[in-house]
């Protein structure tokens, strides 16, 4: 065996690969790996807002949230449908037969909004921003976004909760 060759190790003997040659990539790779980055750019930007309006907003199918006797006028309780802790709501008695849903979590940064009875505001202590309690519109502040809202129907003395209000529709509550 040659001096030469006890120097190099065995790994290097069986991989033969020379650095500099592995890490050269010619003008045509190039131009297919940016045409690949292009694309699929370019497929987003369709494909995402083409899949958003096809999506539809997911059903809530009735939801039983409690008795009408639990609740005081003014006052405010939070709950969650099907177990799902991402999403809190809130139930809010405004007076004594108007009852109003809405998701809990500002529009904004996603903080906890609370119902102020007294101010007849729903506020949002992060950054200050307030919303009708009527109808979940921005009254001031930066939420970007009404709250959405819950459809409520009462049956006989329990609230059940269903699907999305559309903005354009007149409130159930
Ligand atoms: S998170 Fe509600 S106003 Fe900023």
């Amino acid at each position: 065996m040659s001096e030469n060759h006890k120097k190099i190790p065995a790994w290097k003997a069986d991989f033969p690969i020379k650095k500099r040659e592995a890490a050269y990539v010619s003008r045509k790779e190039f131009i297919k790996l940016i045409t690949f980055f292009s694309g699929t750019l370019a497929f987003a930007n369709v494909a995402v807002p083409v899949f958003n309006f096809f999506r539809k907003e997911k059903e809530i199918k009735p939801y039983f949230i409690g008795l009408t006797t639990d609740l005081q006028v003014g006052g405010m309780r939070t709950f969650y449908i099907n177990e799902d802790h991402r999403n809190p709501y809130m139930l809010i008695r405004l007076a004594e037969d108007t009852w109003k849903v809405f998701e809990q979590k500002c529009t904004h940064l996603s903080c906890s909004v609370l119902y102020n009875h007294n101010e007849q505001l729903i506020e949002c202590p992060c950054h200050h921003g307030f919303f009708n309690p009527d109808d979940g519109s921005v009254i001031q502040g930066p939420p970007p976004r009404p709250l959405p809202q819950l459809k409520v129907v009462i049956k006989e003395d329990k609230i059940y909760v269903t699907d999305f209000e559309k903005e354009t529709e007149e409130s159930h509550g």
